[in-house]
């Protein structure tokens, strides 16, 4: 049985940074928090975004403290300002770390306590509008359900359980994303996309909006990386990241996603770089699972297949056309980030504890998922 949904509406289009505040106020808002990191504060964007609140004759709150993989802690502290300032929104403005933030503070808005007591907790009174200017294309936050949170106490990622209100996808606002960035969220989304059309339970609306998203990632990075200013590749992969965003929210991601949060908890490397570094060997595994369905990710990507492969060779195509990828948008091997095999290997016991590992489409063993690590240590150099 698949089931799919529908999460909140998005708005569209270059300049639309511009119409946030009336937005907001059309939701109901008269306070809100803006929440954000220092990086992107700094920017044209963040001010544009301001401006539009005040317009609006919104109230606003700032804050800024935001820090990639945000942890408990900063959650905690910003969640204590929003029910001491009696906010009645929230505006994000960046890319996962601010949104998924934004997530954690609105759980704290009319509750009691810590974010912590509300990992992987549904019930909960409801907080207040969430409005989500995305800054980066890849988490695709404003369109899925969880909020990725460091769990300081037990040193790994942990999530809470909530919807943004309204997306707004202004391309401008991806212009000043430097190409490492881009690649590294770009990436990202293209293994929320392969890993939704792998999944335990696939169903059609994924996988036709994960094709979508792989092709237009495949198309579209390398230009983004070439000239930042390109804003109809900007526009592309801001939609591709909502697209996959949309598309794993139903069919979930898995094994990739295990193996990107243990390895980010435990060498804090940006998410996407080790998203990128463990697809082609997750790719391999899914094969074992449904070639068919790993051919659906090579077709996206632009293989051409004579129908006569075994899955296991679909497997192996698909993973080498994704380190080709790889290579072209200059993504490190894991040895070049500064990690040893040993190390590396090391976080197996991690990655059965991660919640994605529950959506495995089938169980591994701790020595194929040692295999696994070893493969993607020594097959991308
Ligand atoms: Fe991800």
């Amino acid at each position: 049985m698949a089931r799919y949904a529908q999460t909140c509406p998005i708005i569209y289009g270059v300049g639309t940074i511009g119409v946030l505040g009336e937005e907001v106020k059309k939701l109901g808002c008269t306070k809100v928090m803006v929440v954000s990191d220092a990086n992107v504060s700094q920017l044209k964007i963040y001010a544009k975004g301001k401006q539009s609140l005040l317009d609006a004759g919104l109230k606003i709150i700032e804050f800024t403290k935001v820090i990639p993989d945000p942890t408990d802690s900063i959650i905690n502290e910003g969640g204590e300002i929003a029910r001491a300032e009696k906010i009645d929104g929230i505006v994000a403005i960046g890319g996962g770390s601010p949104m998924d933030a934004a997530k954690g503070i609105n759980v704290l808005v009319n509750n009691p306590g810590q974010v912590n007591q509300y990992f992987g907790n549904p019930f909960y009174t409801p907080g207040v509008p969430v409005i989500m200017v995305v800054t980066t294309a890849g988490t695709g936050s404003e369109s899925t359900s969880i909020g990725v949170i460091t769990d300081t106490v037990n040193n790994v990622k942990n999530s809470v359980l909530v919807n943004a209100t309204l997306g707004i996808l202004d391309p401008e606002a991806t212009l000043d994303v430097p190409p490492e960035m881009t690649a590294a969220t770009g990436m990202d989304a293209f293994a929320h996309a392969a890993e939704a059309i792998t999944a335990k339970v696939p169903n059609p609306k994924s996988e036709a909006l994960s094709v979508e998203a792989i092709k237009k990632v495949v198309a579209n990075l390398p230009l983004a990386m070439d000239d930042g200013t390109n804003i109809k590749a900007r526009g592309d992969l801001l939609v591709a990241s909502n697209f996959a965003g949309i598309a794993f929210n139903d069919a979930l991601v898995h094994l990739g996603h295990a193996i990107a949060h243990s390895a980010g908890a435990k060498f804090h490397v940006t998410h996407g770089v080790f998203c990128a570094l463990a697809l082609p060997e997750v790719m391999k595994y899914a094969a074992t699972v449904d070639g068919e369905k790993v051919k659906i990710v090579g077709e996206a990507m632009g293989i051409s297949f004579s129908g006569r492969e075994s899955a296991k060779e679909i497997g192996t195509m698909v993973a080498e056309a994704i380190r080709d990828f790889l290579k072209k948008i200059n993504i490190k091997s894991v040895k070049a980030l500064g990690i040893s095999r040993n190390d590396f290997i090391a976080i197996t016991p991690m990655i059965f504890q991660d919640a994605c590992y529950n959506f495995v489409p089938r169980e591994v063993t701790k020595e194929e998922v040692e295999a696994i690590l070893g493969a993607i240590y020594d097959n991308y150099q």
